[in-house]
């Protein structure tokens, strides 16, 4: 059934960015989770990097379309033709996903009837085997998270659309908690701040490159400053404006209370032995958020839990899609808790049945 000559893929497919891992190729994919679409007959013109060109430059016949917003799949049609369009792209004129088996991170917030569509979506395209797998566990385990031992680890994972923070033990999820502020709230605070103070339009995009550039959520030794283009809401014309990282970084706090806030609620609804070994061992912070300069710093000084940023913040979760096909976990993980009840000779008992069969 699961042939020698099967390609593996690990899938991240995020509220920000598409992540594809190809098993003996590393990751082969990086993209926007974005697509442009002509307005009259919705067709899809751009995905990904491409479509991410036009946000903001678009004639009134195209649409810039987000298709999983808030950590949700806001359009499933939409999101199943985009991932189709990123495999081609990496497949070439290969038949789609013919031969492969695929283990795919889905956002948190996704019901289940949605994880089980985006399965079927990729049986239905030619793949062999679907999987979709819980984005902390994932993740945790493309950072090298000890995530099979009856140990507490705490995943943070900060990104477009939504904040995640989990405690994993044993192969699952003990606790979860999600909250819809991360990198896309963080531009638009910084949208409203250039309006009100410097009276001036600017898109996504410049936000984005602000916070990506300047953004900082402790004291620099040196102050940074980016000069800014945008419309002045007055007159209508460009105008340029310099921006401090001293200026901008009051906004941070907002996002940062409610990232402690679900830390700390977190801690506070997993069981004691587990709280206790998160903060003896760490958490860690993953996710494109990661980024933001000292972030790791203020979390550890405000929670006193020390803070680990995972080596590859924006790949680790398709790593860990990856490499859930190698240890063909599946079957313990992504069901949550009661899947260590498994034992480990079951499971072992599987791969040599996988490998007999290569
Ligand atoms: N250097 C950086 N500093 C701050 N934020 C960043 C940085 N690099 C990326 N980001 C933000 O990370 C978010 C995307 O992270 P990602 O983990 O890819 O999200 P998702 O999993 O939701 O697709 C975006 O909001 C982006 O602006
Ligand atoms: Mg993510």
């Amino acid at each position: 059934m699961l042939g020698r000559f099967d390609i593996f893929y690990g899938i991240d497919l995020g509220t920000s960015n598409t992540v594809i891992y190809q098993q003996g190729r590393g990751i082969v994919l990086r993209e926007p989770s974005v697509v442009a679409i002509r307005q009259d007959t919705g067709e899809i013109v751009a995905v990904g990097t491409e479509a991410q060109a036009m946000i903001g430059r678009t004639p009134e016949s195209l649409e810039i379309v987000y298709p999983l917003t808030n950590g949700v799949i806001a359009n499933f049609d939409m999101t199943s033709q985009m991932l189709q369009l990123f495999i081609r792209k990496i497949e070439g004129r290969r038949r789609w996903l013919r031969g492969s088996q695929v283990y795919i991170s889905v956002p948190c917030g996704i019901t289940s009837v949605q994880k089980r569509a985006v399965e079927e979506t990729m049986v239905h395209k030619g793949a062999k085997k679907a999987v979709a797998v819980e984005e902390p566990l994932a993740a945790a385990l493309g950072a090298g998270m000890p995530v099979d031992e009856p140990i507490g680890s705490l995943v943070l994972d900060i990104g477009g659309g939504t904040s995640q923070v989990a405690v994993l033990s044993l192969g699952g999820i003990v606790v979860s908690h999600t909250v819809r502020r991360a990198g896309m709230s963080i531009d638009k605070d910084i949208i409203e701040y250039v309006k009100k103070t410097y009276s001036l339009a600017i898109g996504d995009r410049t936000a984005e490159e602000i916070k990506m550039r300047i953004g900082s959520a402790v004291e620099l030794p040196e102050e940074l400053s980016i000069d800014i283009r945008g419309r002045d809401l007055i007159d209508g014309l460009p105008r340029a404006v310099r921006i401090t990282s001293g200026e901008i970084r009051g906004l941070f706090d907002d996002f940062l209370s409610v990232i402690f806030e679900a830390i700390r609620y977190t801690l506070e609804h997993c069981p004691p032995e587990l709280a206790g070994d998160v903060v003896e061992r760490g958490m860690l912070l993953c996710g494109g958020g990661a980024l933001l300069h000292g972030l790791d710093r203020r979390i550890q000084a405000e929670t006193g839990v020390p803070v680990h940023i995972a080596a590859e913040p924006l790949d680790c979760t398709a790593l860990g899609a990856g490499m859930m096909l190698d240890y063909r976990r599946e079957r313990r993980m992504g069901t949550g808790l009661p899947g260590y009840r498994e034992s480990a000779a079951a499971v072992e008992r599987e791969d040599e049945r996988l490998r007999q069969e290569a």
